[in-house]
């Protein structure tokens, strides 16, 4: 399957989903070899121990291919790591001609991303996202960027990758919580843009998702679904000036979980913050945004069953409302959110008040 997304109007770059990614990736890097000086590849330490040796059994070619590996987890995703990879592609004579492929999840590809994005001002990258939330969301659509202190994707860059390859299998490699963190922004995805497909995904319990192979159809359709609604998006918001902003839906509160999570060093999955989120961000939806509260229920039934409820202290509102302020998607003093009118059908720009997200706090302890 082939879907193909134009970031901006002179690049275009193909998407592959499924078992004959891989195949499409062999044929795209052969032509790499070619024509760049020199191809790197860069892993963490996860994605090095077990992803690499599937990729490597299926293409070859590619322990020919440069390695740079970086630690795993959320905490290496800083200027840091990225100044530590500029100086290595460097002193391993990359240059403006030289291809940096991305082997890993969300923190490879928009660390890998961004450093592609800005050395030597700019070399071709090529993403092979290996969890779920890279598959469906961070290798897609062209944002890059590393977290300063605790605020995420503080600095960064929109850099299209030259093709994003997803392999179902390497979903195998990941532990579970993982992959259920994923299923949170595949729901939000749904949510914000297709009922049918929420209805398809939400038929399920997420335990009973997680019991699936992912060999089976079950998880081609879901990536496919998921992935082709985000290039939708994308394709006409690349900036994230409009339509994109969607995409942010339990995002305005996950985000200010997830960092201070992250300050208290309790990380908590992004999913999970996301989930909470969206829990939180739906209570929202009903006061603001018209959401019927049947579709609450359906909604916060499933994300519960699925995700639990996160311990959020009372006494942390005001750290949290003072993290959502200083978000990047927000102006002045104003907190934005994206919130739904229905389900399937997300709203951009929703200013809400102090009191308005206190008290969706207060519905949240309560669930
Ligand atoms: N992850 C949200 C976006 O790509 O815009």
């Amino acid at each position: 399957m082939k879907l193909s997304s134009r970031m901006v109007s002179t690049s275009r770059y193909p998407v592959m989903i499924g078992e004959e990614a891989l195949e499409q990736l062999r044929k795209h890097l052969t032509r790499c070899r070619k024509l760049k000086s020199k191809l790197f590849i860069l892993t963490d330490a996860n994605t090095q121990r077990f992803c690499l040796p599937k990729l490597i059994t299926r293409i070859p070619e590619l322990e020919e291919v440069t390695m740079l590996s970086i630690d795993s987890g959320e905490e290496v995703k800083s200027l840091r790591t990225a100044e530590y990879l500029w100086k290595e592609l460097g002193s391993q004579q990359a240059d403006r001609s030289s291809l940096l492929i991305n082997l890993g999840g969300g923190v490879v590809t928009d660390l890998g991303g961004f450093v592609a994005s800005s050395f030597h001002r700019g070399i071709e990258t090529v993403h092979i996202p290996t969890s779920l939330i890279g598959q469906i969301d961070a290798a897609i659509g062209g944002k890059t960027g590393v977290n300063m202190d605790v605020l995420k994707n503080q600095v960064g860059s929109f850099w299209a990758p030259k093709g994003v390859y997803v392999w179902p299998g390497f979903l195998e490699t990941l532990p579970r919580d993982q992959v259920r963190s994923g299923l949170a922004e595949v729901a939000k995805t749904a949510l914000i843009r297709d009922e049918q497909f929420w209805r398809w995904l939400s038929r399920k319990p997420v335990h009973k998702i997680l019991e699936i192979p992912f060999s089976d159809h079950f998880w081609k359709e879901l990536l496919l679904n998921t992935i082709r609604i985000k290039l939708e998006i994308v394709r006409h918001d690349p900036f994230e000036r409009n339509q994109r902003k969607l995409l942010n839906f339990g995002h305005t509160i996950g985000h200010a979980i997830e960092s201070l999570a992250l300050r208290r060093e309790t990380p908590v999955l992004h999913g999970d913050a996301v989930a909470a989120g969206m829990a939180c961000e739906s209570f929202l939806s009903v006061q603001r945004t018209g959401l019927d509260p049947l579709q609450l229920e359906a909604i916060n039934g499933w994300i519960q069953q699925g995700f639990g409820k996160l311990p959020l202290l009372q006494e942390d509102e005001s750290v949290r409302m003072d993290m959502m302020q200083h978000d990047k998607k927000n102006r002045q003093q104003e907190i934005r959110f994206t919130l739904l009118s229905r389900i399937g059908q997300g709203k951009i720009n929703q200013v809400c008040s102090p009191d308005q997200i206190r008290d969706a706090f207060g519905k949240y302890y309560n669930l």
